[in-house]
């Protein structure tokens, strides 16, 4: 596999073209970003964390039925993914009430809900990535009723793969944040990453905050929350 030109650099990642038109290698950077771009900072070794662990649950899901845009590991930052094409939809699956939810809503962190919850924001940094529902995300052409149905499906499902492997290391799975992306014959599947970037991952026993919440923040203690992350589904 032959890395030719980047073609794009996003906030945390760049993205480069191969020798193959179906293939893509995405690159992570340690570069973070909160508040829609408005927060800058840097967070060491972040790319290595997020690349290793987003595979490493992209393969499970894989072998659980959900398909994604994964293809192979190719070095500590970088991955071989299949080419999509973005569905310009934010997907976030929340079990228990934090961060946006609790601010739009006047509820704690921390409540939990009886069943989990799912919302889609349109994926437009122009517009601060406003929250919309299925309706408005059809009438703006953003995606077909049969796709918003198989991507709820497909988030719920990981919502409760994901949520065992994090609670058998004694981690809680907050709430978390998919993007899917169509591949050239239509077929949707799981792209972008799971990672402390866009998942809240809460210590099980203590709480502690072990994600980007402490960036967004300014708790400290960033790098080591990614880290014991990491340790607890054993990356490192
Ligand atoms: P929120 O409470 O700020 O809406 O975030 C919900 C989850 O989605 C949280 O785990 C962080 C993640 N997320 C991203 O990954 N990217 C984003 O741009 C936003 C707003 C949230």
């Amino acid at each position: 596999m032959e890395k030719r030109e980047q073609l794009y650099e996003g906030k945390a990642k760049k993205v480069y073209a191969t020798d193959d038109s179906g293939l893509l290698i995405v690159s992570y950077k340690d570069d973070a970003t909160a508040l829609n771009g408005l927060k800058r900072g840097t967070i060491a070794g972040k790319g290595v964390i997020n690349n290793r662990m987003s595979n490493f649950f992209m393969e499970k899901l894989e072998k659980n039925g959900i398909p994604t845009h994964f293809v192979k590991e190719l070095s500590e930052r970088e991955t071989l993914v299949k080419k999509v094409s973005i569905v310009p939809l934010e997907v976030i699956v929340r079990n228990i009430a934090a961060g946006s939810f609790s601010k739009r809503y006047g509820v704690e962190e921390g409540v939990v809900f009886d069943t989990p919850t799912i919302e889609f924001s349109y994926k437009n940094d122009a517009l601060g990535d406003p929250l919309l529902n299925a309706y408005h995300a059809k009438a703006l052409k953003l995606a077909t009723e049969e796709e918003i149905e198989q991507i709820t499906a497909y988030s719920f499902a990981v919502n409760e793969h994901l949520k065992t492997w994090w609670r058998e290391k004694g981690v809680t799975l907050v709430d978390f944040k998919l993007e899917f992306g169509r591949l050239s014959d239509s077929t949707v599947v799981l792209a972008d990453e799971i990672s402390p970037d866009t998942c809240r991952l809460w210590d099980s026993e203590t709480g502690e905050k072990l994600d980007k919440d402490r960036f967004r923040r300014d708790m400290g203690g960033v790098e080591a929350a990614y880290t014991e992350a990491a340790k607890r589904i054993g990356l490192l």
